[in-house]
Protein backbone atom coordinates (compact mmCIF):
# COMPACT_ATOMS: atom_id res chain seq x y z
CA UNK A 1 0.00 0.00 0.00
CA UNK A 2 2.71 2.58 1.00
CA UNK A 3 4.45 2.08 -2.75
CA UNK A 4 1.33 2.42 -4.27
CA UNK A 5 0.53 5.95 -3.78
CA UNK A 6 3.78 7.38 -5.33
CA UNK A 7 2.86 4.96 -8.84
CA UNK A 8 -0.69 6.48 -8.60
CA UNK A 9 0.89 9.53 -8.61
CA UNK A 10 3.53 9.75 -11.57
CA UNK A 11 0.96 7.76 -13.99
CA UNK A 12 -1.73 10.44 -13.34
CA UNK A 13 1.14 13.89 -13.48
CA UNK A 14 2.77 12.35 -16.80
CA UNK A 15 0.19 12.83 -19.31
CA UNK A 16 0.13 16.46 -18.31
CA UNK A 17 4.05 16.89 -18.58
CA UNK A 18 4.56 14.47 -21.62
CA UNK A 19 2.05 17.02 -23.65
CA UNK A 20 4.04 20.18 -23.65
CA UNK A 21 7.55 18.25 -23.66
CA UNK A 22 7.06 16.69 -26.91
CA UNK A 23 5.74 19.87 -28.78
CA UNK A 24 9.25 22.08 -26.92
CA UNK A 25 11.86 20.25 -28.59
CA UNK A 26 10.16 20.87 -32.05
CA UNK A 27 10.51 24.65 -31.81
CA UNK A 28 13.21 24.34 -30.02
CA UNK A 29 15.13 22.20 -33.46
CA UNK A 30 13.45 25.47 -35.77
CA UNK A 31 14.68 28.11 -33.79
CA UNK A 32 18.18 26.42 -33.84
CA UNK A 33 17.53 25.78 -37.55
CA UNK A 34 16.71 29.64 -38.38
CA UNK A 35 19.39 30.71 -36.16
CA UNK A 36 22.31 28.65 -37.97
CA UNK A 37 20.29 29.43 -41.38
CA UNK A 38 21.06 33.56 -40.43
CA UNK A 39 24.34 32.99 -39.02
CA UNK A 40 25.49 31.52 -42.30
CA UNK A 41 23.89 34.53 -44.34
CA UNK A 42 25.35 36.87 -42.30
CA UNK A 43 29.12 35.32 -42.38
CA UNK A 44 28.45 35.52 -46.61
CA UNK A 45 27.90 38.82 -46.08
CA UNK A 46 30.56 39.65 -44.11
CA UNK A 47 33.20 39.18 -46.32
CA UNK A 48 34.87 41.92 -47.33
CA UNK A 49 33.87 44.14 -50.41
CA UNK A 50 37.59 43.55 -51.77
CA UNK A 51 37.14 40.18 -51.43
CA UNK A 52 33.23 39.86 -52.97
CA UNK A 53 32.88 36.32 -54.66
CA UNK A 54 36.44 34.67 -53.57
CA UNK A 55 36.35 31.03 -53.05
CA UNK A 56 37.86 30.13 -49.59
CA UNK A 57 38.43 26.86 -50.46
CA UNK A 58 40.20 27.31 -52.96
CA UNK A 59 42.39 29.54 -50.84
CA UNK A 60 42.94 27.42 -48.28
CA UNK A 61 44.09 24.53 -50.56
CA UNK A 62 46.53 26.85 -52.47
CA UNK A 63 48.05 28.35 -49.19
CA UNK A 64 48.62 24.53 -48.39
CA UNK A 65 49.90 23.82 -51.76
CA UNK A 66 51.83 26.49 -52.33
CA UNK A 67 54.09 26.09 -48.94
CA UNK A 68 53.29 29.62 -47.90
CA UNK A 69 53.53 28.60 -44.58
CA UNK A 70 57.36 27.33 -44.71
CA UNK A 71 59.07 30.93 -45.28
CA UNK A 72 56.99 32.42 -42.45
CA UNK A 73 57.93 29.33 -40.03
CA UNK A 74 61.25 29.95 -40.57
CA UNK A 75 61.26 33.81 -39.98
CA UNK A 76 58.76 32.92 -36.96
CA UNK A 77 58.56 30.05 -35.51
CA UNK A 78 55.59 27.99 -34.67
CA UNK A 79 54.13 26.25 -37.44
CA UNK A 80 53.81 29.64 -39.22
CA UNK A 81 49.91 31.11 -38.15
CA UNK A 82 51.69 33.10 -35.85
CA UNK A 83 52.39 35.78 -38.47
CA UNK A 84 48.63 36.07 -38.92
CA UNK A 85 47.81 36.42 -35.25
CA UNK A 86 50.73 38.28 -33.59
CA UNK A 87 49.81 41.42 -32.03
CA UNK A 88 52.09 43.70 -34.43
CA UNK A 89 50.98 42.38 -37.63
CA UNK A 90 51.87 44.65 -40.53
CA UNK A 91 47.99 43.93 -42.60
CA UNK A 92 45.32 46.40 -41.35
CA UNK A 93 42.77 45.88 -43.96
CA UNK A 94 41.23 43.59 -46.20
CA UNK A 95 43.28 45.37 -49.08
CA UNK A 96 45.97 45.28 -47.56
CA UNK A 97 46.08 41.93 -46.75
CA UNK A 98 45.13 40.87 -50.58
CA UNK A 99 48.34 43.17 -51.76
CA UNK A 100 50.19 41.91 -48.92
CA UNK A 101 49.68 37.99 -50.65
CA UNK A 102 50.71 39.21 -53.97
CA UNK A 103 53.91 40.39 -52.55
CA UNK A 104 54.44 37.19 -50.75
CA UNK A 105 53.06 35.55 -54.05
CA UNK A 106 55.90 37.20 -55.97
CA UNK A 107 58.69 36.26 -53.61
CA UNK A 108 57.99 33.17 -53.97
CA UNK A 109 57.96 33.42 -57.58
CA UNK A 110 54.28 31.03 -56.98
CA UNK A 111 52.96 32.71 -59.72
CA UNK A 112 49.16 32.96 -58.53
CA UNK A 113 46.58 34.76 -60.60
CA UNK A 114 44.87 37.79 -58.97
CA UNK A 115 41.60 35.53 -58.04
CA UNK A 116 44.49 32.94 -56.45
CA UNK A 117 45.86 35.89 -54.53
CA UNK A 118 42.31 37.15 -53.71
CA UNK A 119 41.19 33.76 -52.66
CA UNK A 120 43.60 33.07 -50.14
CA UNK A 121 43.50 36.59 -48.90
CA UNK A 122 39.75 35.68 -47.86
CA UNK A 123 41.09 32.38 -46.31
CA UNK A 124 43.49 34.33 -44.17
CA UNK A 125 40.61 36.68 -43.52
CA UNK A 126 38.03 34.34 -42.17
CA UNK A 127 40.50 32.10 -39.98
CA UNK A 128 42.61 35.34 -38.93
CA UNK A 129 42.60 38.79 -39.77
CA UNK A 130 38.29 38.87 -39.39
CA UNK A 131 38.10 42.35 -41.58
CA UNK A 132 34.72 43.22 -42.39
C1 LIG B 1 60.24 34.09 -49.21
C2 LIG B 1 59.57 33.95 -47.92
C3 LIG B 1 58.06 34.04 -47.90
C4 LIG B 1 57.16 33.29 -48.60
C5 LIG B 1 57.46 32.16 -49.58
C6 LIG B 1 55.85 33.78 -48.24
N1 LIG B 1 55.94 34.77 -47.34
FE1 LIG B 1 54.42 35.82 -46.51
N2 LIG B 1 55.74 36.93 -45.45
C7 LIG B 1 57.11 36.79 -45.47
C8 LIG B 1 57.71 37.77 -44.60
C9 LIG B 1 59.21 37.96 -44.34
C10 LIG B 1 56.65 38.51 -44.04
C11 LIG B 1 56.74 39.66 -43.03
C12 LIG B 1 56.45 40.96 -43.68
C13 LIG B 1 57.56 41.45 -44.50
O1 LIG B 1 58.68 41.62 -43.98
O2 LIG B 1 57.33 41.73 -45.70
C14 LIG B 1 55.43 37.94 -44.60
C15 LIG B 1 54.18 38.39 -44.28
C16 LIG B 1 53.00 37.86 -44.77
C17 LIG B 1 51.69 38.34 -44.42
C18 LIG B 1 51.38 39.50 -43.48
C19 LIG B 1 51.51 39.11 -42.02
C20 LIG B 1 51.15 40.28 -41.15
O3 LIG B 1 52.05 40.82 -40.50
O4 LIG B 1 49.94 40.63 -41.06
C21 LIG B 1 50.81 37.59 -45.11
C22 LIG B 1 49.30 37.70 -45.07
C23 LIG B 1 51.56 36.64 -45.90
N3 LIG B 1 52.89 36.83 -45.65
C24 LIG B 1 51.01 35.71 -46.75
C25 LIG B 1 51.75 34.84 -47.53
C26 LIG B 1 51.16 33.90 -48.45
C27 LIG B 1 49.68 33.74 -48.70
C28 LIG B 1 52.18 33.20 -49.02
C29 LIG B 1 52.09 32.10 -50.08
C30 LIG B 1 51.53 32.50 -51.35
C31 LIG B 1 53.42 33.72 -48.46
N4 LIG B 1 53.10 34.70 -47.56
C32 LIG B 1 54.67 33.26 -48.77
C33 LIG B 1 57.82 35.87 -46.22
C34 LIG B 1 57.28 34.97 -47.09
Amino acid sequence: MNYRAPLLLTVTVMPGVRKPMRTFPRKMVRTLLLLVFSAGTVAAQTLPKAMTGANLANGRALHQEKNCAACHVQQFGGDGTRIYTRADRKVKSAEKLIAQVAACNTRLRAELFPEDERDIAAYLNQDYYKFK
